[in-house]
């Protein structure tokens, strides 16, 4: 479907136009088998041997998924954190790393701890900054450069094409987190990135009912081989089922994210003037540091994540959080259900996460109700 230039939001909405080629079905079945069977004279002619290296249900949406990035292969895995740890795992003990200061906890956490124990180098710079970036690397050292943008929890943005430049100048590899802006908005492969991360668990999928990861590769090559058979080894597959719900989530990606990107910038414009927040973090804002950035190489919309700084602290920030009616309370994001979260919470001790912060996934339902029920919240918990 792809040779006629069929542009991503029809190869999404149609899975890439397969048709299951016994039964002639527009969508196709779930293979659960875990194992193949060998042929009479002991080859395995069908490519299958054994499900934990890959399985025939993961095919259509590693084909999307790789269109949709605009890169060569695609490989789903069992969660986000086991796609992103495959990057600095198939690296080699010793190895220096740059990743920014403010990205997703968990990983941060991660590369803190046990990479770190296992040898890797790692450096933590703003990311948001090129300069920072291009003193942090070392010629001959540096393997990967990791890029989270827009990032979590306060949007940072970082220049993606400027990145790759220098990550590529000292022999490293360019490695994004694309899970908030989406291949609806950023193609990172376009700008240079070697590697696209997502956490298929939040828009990939939109319905926050599986977890799973997913990279895409710029090309098929001796590095890509070497994800392939450190996800059949260690067996960070997804599986079956959520492959196909997976999939089948992905088909509503464009007017999912288009929806929640004009929301979030309607709910960001208002509370930029609203009396009971002192900031609001958009790369939609004009005023937001990282817009230029933003504008630069986020195609159709800006996101649908924001965050809000409640005047009144940490306290005001909780007690609006616990105030709300329709927004649900609780972590994840790009579902179609609308989540509030007080990031510093659940980030824990170290983070960079201002206390004040209330973090906001935008998801598909009526603008104007998440205005009502955030503004109605946010003057409660002031008058408490
Ligand atoms: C930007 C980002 N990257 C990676 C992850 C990790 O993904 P998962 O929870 O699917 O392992 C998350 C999860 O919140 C995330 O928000």
């Amino acid at each position: 479907m792809n040779d006629k230039n069929f542009a991503a939001a029809s190869l999404a909405a149609q899975a890439m136009g397969w048709i299951d080629p016994v039964t002639k079905a527009v969508v196709p079945p779930i293979h659960m088998a875990s194992t193949y069977q060998r042929d009479e004279d002991n080859g395995f002619r069908s490519g299958r041997i054994y499900a934990r290296a890959d399985n025939p249900t993961f095919d259509q949406v590693e084909a999307t998924l790789a269109a949709l990035e605009g890169g060569a292969k695609g490989l789903v895995f069992s969660s986000g954190m086991s796609a992103a740890s495959a990057c600095f795992l198939a690296l080699a003990p010793g190895d220096h790393v740059v990743a920014p200061k403010v990205m997703y906890w968990s990983l941060r956490n991660w590369l803190a701890g046990f990479a770190t124990q296992w040898g890797l180098k790692v450096e933590f710079v703003d990311a948001d900054k090129l300069d920072a970036i291009a003193q942090a690397v070392k010629p001959g050292a540096t393997r990967l450069v990791w890029l989270e943008t827009p990032a979590n929890p306060t949007w940072n943005v970082t220049d993606i094409a400027g990145a790759a430049e220098i990550a590529h100048e000292v022999g490293a590899l360019l490695a994004v987190d694309s899970t908030v802006a989406t291949p609806v908005l950023t193609r990172p492969i376009e700008l240079g990135a070697d590697i696209v991360m997502h956490s298929a668990t939040k828009y990939l999928n939109g319905h926050s009912d599986l977890i799973a990861g997913a990279l895409v590769g710029a090309r098929d090559d001796e590095h890509w081989a070497r994800l392939r058979t450190m996800r059949a080894q260690l067996g960070t597959i997804l599986g079956q089922t959520e492959a196909w719900l997976l999939m089948r989530g992905m088909r509503t990606l464009f007017p999912r994210v288009q929806w929640a990107c004009r929301s979030a910038e309607l709910l960001a414009e208002k509370f930029a003037a609203h009396p009971m927040v002192s900031e609001v973090l958009y790369p939609g804002l004009a005023s937001f540091a990282g817009h230029a950035a933003a504008k630069k190489q986020m195609k159709g919309g800006f996101g649908g994540m924001l965050s809000v700084r409640v005047k009144g602290g940490e306290r005001a920030a909780i007690a609006t959080a616990a105030r709300v009616e329709l927004w649900k309370r609780a972590t994840s994001l790009g579902g179609v259900e609308s989540l509030i979260e007080h990031r510093a919470s659940i980030e824990g001790p170290g983070t960079p996460c201002p206390t004040d912060l209330l973090r906001l996934s935008v998801g598909v339902e009526d603008a104007a109700d998440l205005h009502a029920d955030l503004d109605q919240a946010l003057k409660r918990a002031h008058n408490s």
